[in-house]
């Protein structure tokens, strides 16, 4: 019997590797520190002699220092040492901690039981197959109770132990166990979990731990421990579909391609039919090779190269599928996603979505309903908060091989990253694909862009004016369109005001109306560019991702930039339509620069402050800008 805290994935993947005939549980333990979640992980260790004599050694050591429980050993410290370890490195704030007994060996994710930290719980319980969620019998069951049980069987686990502690506290009280047994049932009803097993505990006494306590004669089910050591384990996806999502095209020689990946689901054996997403090309299994050579079938989460019997092109990214059972494919979803950023989710965004296999950008186009963790009510909502679940449609730049997350934890979940920042804000749990994505096609026009553009002599752009509002883009966007048009281009000028009173009548000037708002004009710019016209769009559009979008949008070479820099206090002295006065007095909410933000642009192909250059000469340079750039040309 061993207990050792691993560091890191490898870490695992080696120890199990020493231990692979005995069954694996892997679970999770949720709970706020009071609820004693750190004292029944360090007693499961302790009493049932997981631990190492150095270990135990320490925990006597640190229990005479800093313990809170007098004479006897303080099983929290154990783990609250993870704990400090946690804070330190932000990276680390799931701790796993793996045992094994004579029967099977167990990985427990440690989450901090706070609020704010659902997020690590949601990444805990990923990868778990049972819960064990505490109960401060005193208190039974609270909205936390709630909230824990929520994120866990949204994340798929299907198994749940509550484990009801300090019964020591209520004189091991039966009446008042089975009132927090009936209390749990009922509440967790509508989550579908296949089994709760609610256990009376006390993690400090020792009582139903590791053995039966003769303090609850009343209870005839299992103590904790051996309860994990037989329940049975439904985590092993060998009996999924085949799915590999392939991570590296091997070609070692002139005749060798080996597709290699990690198995995300099923089984798989030389001779089975397979069919290769996105191509939707099929062959059979010719040969799975591994470090260790040939085998005659590979299952989850073994880390194979597949070799195949017809030379079909498969490239990383790519998911290999049992033929008889393909994954879907699909570039419209909808999902759970659970928000883990400070900065709000807003619909109409543009966001990286990284499947277990490929990153495509990705918006919601709605966000149907959020969910209140804490009651499971639905609610409406326009934007996630930091630690919020919501219910979307998500729209992606291009098709993703797909199963729902109930059927594969794997392919159906996905994270979403700040283009920006580069970091991981949200999580998601794909749920089912729109079918009206399989119904809308594009159309092929046999008129297109370049025909349009050469009849009318010109090449089409985007001239995107940014900046506060009395900035001067209007005036110079004017100007510039005015100039074009009596050269003989062809033009169009959308401006905020006006495109506010008819297309965007319906939003106002919250960060995700803005959003929104700058997501319906990029998308009419582009229209418009398409059909060949020189567009100047004259929006604040404080936002540094929806002017990326805007630009992405765009073909190579057709968005520019053009930042008018007029600073806020000139703006504001100018203050033309009075409206930064109603702002300052307060009758204006969210006005832009005044109590709502303009993110400048990093780099504008055009910079221009109308306080140092009058109107008139802006669109001088601006005109000579697109001159010399060749865009006046023909
Ligand atoms: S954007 O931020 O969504 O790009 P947009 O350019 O469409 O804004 O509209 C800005 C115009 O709306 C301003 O020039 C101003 O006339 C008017 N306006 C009314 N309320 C606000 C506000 N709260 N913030 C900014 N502009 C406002």
């Amino acid at each position: 019997m061993s207990s050792v805290a691993l560091a890191s994935t490898a870490d695992v993947e080696n120890y199990l590797a020493a231990h692979e005939n005995k069954g694996l549980l892997r679970f999770i333990t949720c709970g706020s520190v009071d609820d004693g979640k750190s004292t029944l992980i360090g007693r499961l260790l302790y009493d049932s002699k997981l631990l190492y004599d150095d270990q135990i050694a320490a925990l006597e050591n640190d229990t005479k220092r800093h313990g809170t429980q007098g004479e006897k050993i303080d099983f929290a410290l154990l783990v609250d040492g993870l704990a400090a370890e946690r804070e330190q490195g932000i990276t680390i704030d799931v701790a796993y901690r793996y045992f094994s007994t004579e029967k099977r060996k167990f990985i427990v994710a440690d989450t901090p039981g706070h609020e704010q930290y659902t997020r690590n719980m949601a990444t805990g319980a990923s990868t778990a197959d049972l819960a064990v969620i505490l109960i401060d019998a005193r208190k039974g069951v609270l909205t936390q109770t709630r909230r824990h049980s929520y994120i866990v069987s949204l994340l798929g686990i299907r198994q749940v132990v509550v484990a009801v502690n300090k019964m020591d506290l209520i004189d091991y009280s039966e009446s008042t166990f089975r009132k927090i047994e009936f209390d749990y049932r009922d509440f967790a009803k509508p989550l579908g979990f296949e089994s709760i097993t609610v256990i009376p505990m006390s993690a400090l006494e020792g009582d139903n731990v590791i053995t039966k306590s003769a303090k609850t004669p009343w209870y005839d089910g299992a103590a904790l421990l051996p309860y994990l050591e037989t329940v049975k384990i439904h985590s092993d996806h060998a009996e999924k579909s085949f799915r590999l999502p392939v991570q590296w095209v091997n070609r070692a020689s002139h005749d060798f391609r080996g597709f290699a990946g990690t198995v995300a689901g099923g089984t798989v054996r030389p001779g089975d039919d397979i069919v290769v997403l996105p191509s939707a090309k099929r062959s059979k299994v010719a040969r799975i090779i591994t470090h260790d050579g040939d085998l005659a079938e590979a299952g989850p989460d073994m880390a194979v190269t597949l070799t195949l019997d017809d030379e079909i092109d498969i490239s990383r990214g790519d998911v290999i599928c049992a033929a008889r059972a393909p994954a879907e494919q699909t570039d419209q979803f909808a999902a759970h996603v659970l928000w883990m950023a400070e900065q709000k989710l807003f619909p109409g965004r543009q966001y990286l979505l990284k499947t277990a296999n490929r990153i495509v950008s990705a918006t919601v186009t709605e966000l149907k309903h959020k969910v209140n963790v804490n009651t499971l009510e639905h609610m409406s909502g326009k934007t996630l908060e930091l630690n919020e679940v919501g219910f979307c449609n998500f729209s992606l730049s291009h098709p993703v091989a797909f199963d729902s997350y109930k059927d594969n934890r794997r392919t159906g979940s996905f994270v979403l990253i700040d283009k920006r920042a580069n970091a991981t804000i949200g999580a998601g749990l794909i749920d089912f694909s729109l079918r009206r994505a399989q119904n809308v096609h594009w159309q092929d026009l046999d008129v297109n862009k370049t025909a349009r553009a050469s009849a009318k002599h010109q090449r089409p752009c985007v001239l995107w004016f940014t900046g506060l509002s009395g900035s001067g883009k209007s005036t110079v966007a004017n100007l510039v369109e005015k100039r074009l048009h009596d050269m003989g281009r062809h033009t169009y000028t959308l401006d905020g005001d006006n495109v506010r009173h008819g297309l965007n009548k319906d939003l106002g000037f919250t960060d995700a109306d803005r959003v929104e708002n700058i997501r319906r004009v990029a998308e009419t710019a582009r229209l418009m560019a398409d059909a060949g016209l020189i567009v100047c769009v004259s929006f604040i559009s404080p936002f540094q991702s929806e002017r990326r979008m805007a630009r992405e949008l765009m073909g190579e070479g057709e968005f520019i930039e053009v930042y008018i820099s007029t600073p806020l206090e000139v703006c504001e002295k100018r203050d033309i339509k009075g409206l930064y006065a109603k702002a300052r007095r307060g009758e204006i909410k969210n006005f832009t620069g005044i109590d709502s933000a303009y993110e400048p642009p990093q780099i504008a192909e055009i910079d221009i402050d109308t306080s140092d250059i009058p109107a008139p000469d802006a669109a001088d340079r601006i005109v000579e800008y697109l001159k010399g750039n060749g865009y006046l040309e023909g």
